[in-house]
């Protein structure tokens, strides 16, 4: 029976760093899988994390199971960071479940929206996260997609996803990305996420918003304005958070699903449907990324160090950005790389074709996924001339 099954083409995000480690070119270049990389090329984990996962492997006397729903502590801070002083204005109608990382919080929310009503249709936008599609739509919920990036202006096309979202059946669940839109950099502004949120508790829409990148935009508050904003708008979203990026804790494979109900009973519902939907998928999510997430968001000092450190994690993404769109300039004086520093969080699309990034990988050896989507991260002082030239001779 198992020999029936024919191989898969590759993952579009996790195939490049495969096929980045199979290059044996000195000069190549990784700009593809979204991790943060700092100056020597490393992903670090921050020390205020280090420090509290020293404290937590110290105190820990049990590996006993932790239940479907994880960690209670890390549940309810990983929320109070998301939403900060409206996380316990909304305490009593969420339910929250820790997951397998972000992709897990999607994962769960896209079966408690098919537990829900199963003919509810999930739209996300155009372009989204490449995993986007495959996760939630292998729920088995229907999926379909609203228009958001505007190529020519390289930015949010507010009006006409505004006008279209507006047209969507009452019942339809709304994907946003809360922050550093993958693959664009382009993020809704504040007066946007207002506007959006009152269409949508106007026509009965549920906002489902996934929170990988907090702190990745400008700052961990900043980045939430906008999702803040939706929360204290709508009467039902979904919120999935992943603590890869930010935390530094990608392998841990820590995440929540924060559902906020129209009540209490709604909510104290919608966490026995989530413990069963954890239960029947995996059973319990891993406990260490939460245990260490949760000590440092106890910690006022951890805390202040960690926010120190991610925001020299974001600094340094900026100057990068700034670094790559001035030696593009330099080469290519008739062209405007504003887009790249107006663009906000790891990611940008270079606006090239297929044939362009093809040769990017085959000629120069500079990797991305085929959508031209860049993680600035992977830039670097050494690499910088060597990829904008590379760049520079694709743009037509
Ligand atoms: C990415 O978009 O590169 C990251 O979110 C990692 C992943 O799992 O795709």
């Amino acid at each position: 029976m198992l020999d029936k099954l024919e191989k898969l083409p590759p993952d579009p995000i996790l195939g490049v760093t495969a096929a980045f480690r199979r290059d044996t070119s000195p000069g190549k270049v990784d700009l593809g899988v979204g991790v943060y990389r700092d100056i020597a090329g490393n992903t670090p984990v921050p020390q205020a994390v280090r420090e509290a996962e020293r404290q937590v492997l110290a105190e820990q006397v049990t590996k006993v199971y932790v239940g479907p729903a994880g960690n209670a502590e890390f549940n309810e801070r990983i929320v109070g960071l998301a939403l900060g002083p409206l996380a316990s204005v909304l305490r009593g109608r969420t339910a929250t479940i820790q997951t397998v990382g972000g992709c897990g919080a999607l994962r769960v929310g896209a079966e408690l929206v098919r537990a829900a009503n199963p003919d509810a249709v999930i739209h996300v936008s155009t372009p989204t996260w490449a995993n986007h599609e495959p996760l939630v739509g292998s729920s088995g919920l229907a999926l379909q997609r609203y228009p958001y990036y505007d190529p020519a202006t390289r930015d949010v096309d507010f009006d006409r996803m505004f006008e279209h979202i507006g047209r969507l059946a009452s019942g339809s669940v709304v994907l946003l990305h809360g922050c550093c839109h993958n693959p664009t950099g382009v993020d809704l502004e504040p007066g946007h996420w207002s506007a959006l949120a009152d269409l949508m508790a106007k026509r009965g829409l549920l906002p489902f918003v996934d929170l990988a990148y907090q702190g990745f935009g400008d700052d961990l508050q900043s980045d939430v304005a906008g999702l803040r904003a939706l929360a204290q708008r709508v009467p039902q979203f979904l919120l999935a958070i992943s603590c890869s990026k930010n935390f530094g804790l990608y392998r841990e494979r820590t995440g929540a699903l924060a559902t906020v109900a129209s009540s209490a009973d709604a909510a104290a519902a919608i966490a026995t449907h989530q413990a069963r939907i954890a239960r029947r998928l995996y059973s319990m999510p891993p406990d260490h990324g939460a245990a260490v997430a949760a000590r440092l968001l106890a910690s006022p000092e951890l805390l202040a160090s960690w926010e120190s450190e991610v925001a020299s994690m974001v600094s340094r993404m900026k100057s990068l950005r700034a670094l790559l769109a001035s030696r593009l300039a330099a080469l290519r004086p008739d062209g405007d790389f504003g887009w790249l520093t107006r663009q906000r969080g790891m990611f940008s699309l270079l606006g090239l074709d297929d044939a362009g990034i093809t040769a990017l990988r085959e000629q120069h050896h500079v990797y991305m996924p085929q959508d031209g989507r860049i993680n600035v991260a992977g830039i670097s002082d050494a690499n910088v001339d060597y990829v904008a030239r590379a760049i520079a001779q694709q743009i037509g």
